[in-house]
């Protein structure tokens, strides 16, 4: 890439509205780094459940997300992970998707204290350039400063189908009406939270991906990138 090439990417959005698929193959194609902010708020959330700690408890859960030991690590399996997630020396990549991970994350999440905690790492890893960053505040607080800024959307109803498809993919059961059911609740505490709520940042380019394929919003933002 050349000089004038976007140096931060971030893409923001709603919950499965294909934010990860568009991150890895945005910094695959352009040799960058994808980070997946939501894996952070998921690690605290699943090591809560494990500790069996009160969710809404934001000075116990925030001492958690400052002593854990998180770690991002280049993928070593080929299973359909982008990444390796570790707390400590344990890899708990696929517990973070577990449905009672997936129910409590936003609770998590919407603690102030959290979010300072896992932001700044966030931001820091961010810093270093040639990225795609993929979470729910990377444009209008992690990184604002980003180059580019992708909001991408899609209906609840999208949403939950491709979830659905991706939990039986898993070879899982799941209830469609189930998962629409906590897509709508998890953007509701998204957006209305306090702290760094869910919305496009003011210069962030809105994609619909219920009209676009994969591969048109691939080729759409690779434009932007030129
Ligand atoms: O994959 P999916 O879009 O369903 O979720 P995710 O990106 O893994 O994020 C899980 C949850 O973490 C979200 O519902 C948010 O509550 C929270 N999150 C956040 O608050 N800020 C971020 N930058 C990333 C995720």
């Amino acid at each position: 890439m050349t000089s004038s090439s976007p140096n931060i990417i971030a893409i923001d959005g709603p919950a499965a509205s294909g934010k990860s698929t568009l991150g890895r193959s945005l910094a695959q194609t352009l040799g960058y780094i994808f980070f997946d902010t939501g894996v952070m708020y998921r690690a605290v959330t699943y090591l809560a459940l494990q500790f069996d700690m009160d969710l809404r408890d934001e000075a116990v859960i925030t001492k958690l997300a400052q002593d854990s030991k998180l770690d991002v690590r280049p993928a070593t399996k080929e299973d359909g992970r982008a990444n390796d997630i570790m707390a400590g020396d344990k890899d708990i990549t696929w517990e973070l998707r577990q449905g009672n991970v997936d129910a409590n994350v936003s609770i998590v999440a919407a603690h102030a204290g959290v979010r300072t905690a896992l932001s700044a790492q966030q931001r820091k890893i961010g810093l270093r350039g040639k990225i795609v960053m993929v979470g729910r505040d990377i444009g209008t607080v992690v990184l604002p400063e980003a180059d580019i800024k992708v909001y991408l959307d899609a209906s609840a109803e999208e949403r939950a189908k491709r979830r659905y498809n991706e939990v039986i993919a898993r070879g899982e059961t799941a209830d469609y009406e189930k998962i629409l059911e906590k897509i709508i609740e998890r953007d509701h505490i998204d957006s209305t939270r306090a702290v760094a709520p869910l919305k496009p940042a003011e210069d962030a380019v809105i994609l619909d991906s219920d009209k676009m394929s994969v591969e048109e919003v691939l080729a759409h933002v690779l434009e932007l990138c030129k």
